[in-house]
């Protein structure tokens, strides 16, 4: 493949970390960093002409920038902290009655569950949990239980099916994954939201992981909502996320904090006012977007998903074939990119409490400095290996005979 790989001295990882986690948290590279460092130092040496003069041109500046890179219109976004704060802006706003339901399904993220299962419990609404790509013809889909087991998700169709099939009149927004979390599954979110328009059912994108992973175009995607975080996949500073929002559902957005709610430069009245000022903070996070969407441009974004992909998929392989499992999607970049989960095998050492970190996780951490998660979706353990520029071949080789070790000696 041809590609010019950024010196890992482009990265501030320490030499003897193996980081195979940029889809919790993304370091970024140190141009990023330096970027985010200028916009403070403006801030710290004259905060009232900052925020009274300099920061809202900024912001625009910034959001043009990342607006293109998206699809969208940079009139239709707002910069937010993170994916969360997003989600809660939409669930704050959301206006749902005793009785309603919002579907998700059982590929989302956990604190977007909780989230929604507040927002329900308030009002006397409730939460359906979709089984993706198992279609029970005999059941109604149930707001607690689990399904355990492999999930089939080689099919699109059968996808959809499954979560519409838990659609109901009184389902008043779908809440879905671009790329799903635990499992990192790609979702076919441009279908789902022309099906649900079909049923005049509003749809919430939650995401986070494809940012740069993916080619993302909102106008596209056509969805109500979207939610992101930056610091994932772009690599953009820790603090940066987006909420887009479709232009006929602006003026109903409430905010999840309360603050001035209007500009502090006296521009005229628009509905980022109250999302832009939410109290002092330090926006450079925000500011320094553009310069990460540079630095992944000048490797290309193509090369950058094909080869993370690549690495990926070398992963998945080998761990296939020492775990003796199969992964749940089709070994294709339709299905997954940058990031991929290989179910543990059978009968391996569990959890001591739900919140506690993975015996095996563990293990590779302290006797490796090997940075990975492992997931739970279905009742199952899955670990998750995500590949930015920085990870190599070598690396998952490495990866793979700590396993090996581990599996074998305990
Ligand atoms: C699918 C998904 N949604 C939301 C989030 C929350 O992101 P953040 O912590 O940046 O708000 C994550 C974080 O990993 C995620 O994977």
């Amino acid at each position: 493949m041809n590609i010019k790989l950024p010196p890992r001295s482009a990265w501030s990882i320490p030499d003897d970390v193996i980081y195979f986690n940029h889809g919790s948290f993304g370091p970024a590279p140190r141009v990023v960093q330096e970027a985010r460092e200028e916009f403070s130092r403006r801030l710290e040496c004259q905060p009232m002409d900052f925020y009274l003069k300099q920061m809202e041109p900024a912001l625009d500046q910034a959001m043009s920038v990342l607006a293109k890179f998206v699809g969208a219109e940079p009139r239709d976004m707002v910069f937010v902290d993170n994916a969360t704060v997003a989600m809660n802006i939409v669930a704050e706003t959301a206006d749902l009655q005793a009785g309603d339901e919002v579907l998700l399904n059982d590929h989302e993220y956990g604190a977007v569950f909780r989230i929604w299962r507040r927002k329900c419990e308030r009002v006397g609404a409730r939460v359906v949990n979709a089984q993706l790509g198992a279609i029970q013809n005999d059941s109604t889909p149930s707001t607690a239980s689990v399904v355990f087991g492999p999930p089939r998700l080689s099919n699109a169709n059968e996808i959809c099916n499954s979560l519409f099939q838990a659609v109901t009149d009184r389902t008043k927004l779908i809440v879905v994954s671009h790329v799903a979390s635990p499992s990192a599954i790609v979702l076919p979110v441009t279908e789902i939201c022309r099906q649900a328009r079909e049923r005049g059912v509003p749809v919430c994108i939650d995401g986070p992981h494809a940012i740069a992973m993916r080619h993302v175009n909102l106008r596209e995607i056509d969805c109500d909502y979207y939610c992101a975080s930056l610091h994932k996949w772009l690599s953009a500073p820790f603090g940066s996320g987006f909420l887009y929002i479709k232009r006929k559902l602006q003026r109903n957005l409430q905010p999840h904090m309360t603050s001035w709610g209007r500009s502090l430069a006296g521009l005229p009245e628009r509905w980022q006012d109250q999302f832009n000022w939410l109290g002092t903070r330090d926006p450079a996070p925000f500011l320094a977007v553009p310069a990460a969407i540079e630095f992944l441009e000048q490797t290309g974004l193509e090369p950058f998903r094909q080869w993370t992909h690549h690495l990926a998929q070398s992963a998945r392989q080998q761990l296939e074939q020492l775990f003796g499992q199969t992964a749940w999607m089709p070994d294709s970049l339709d299905w997954y990119g940058s990031m991929v989960t290989v179910p543990l095998p059978i009968g391996g050492e569990k959890r001591a409490k739900p919140n506690s970190m993975h015996p095996l996780q563990q293990k590779l951490r302290e006797r490796f400095q090997i940075e990975i998660p492992i997931t739970e979706c279905r009742g199952q353990s899955l670990l998750r290996v995500s590949c930015h520029l920085y990870n190599t071949l070598e690396q998952i080789e490495y990866l793979i005979n700590a396993l090996k070790t581990v599996l074998t000696s305990g």
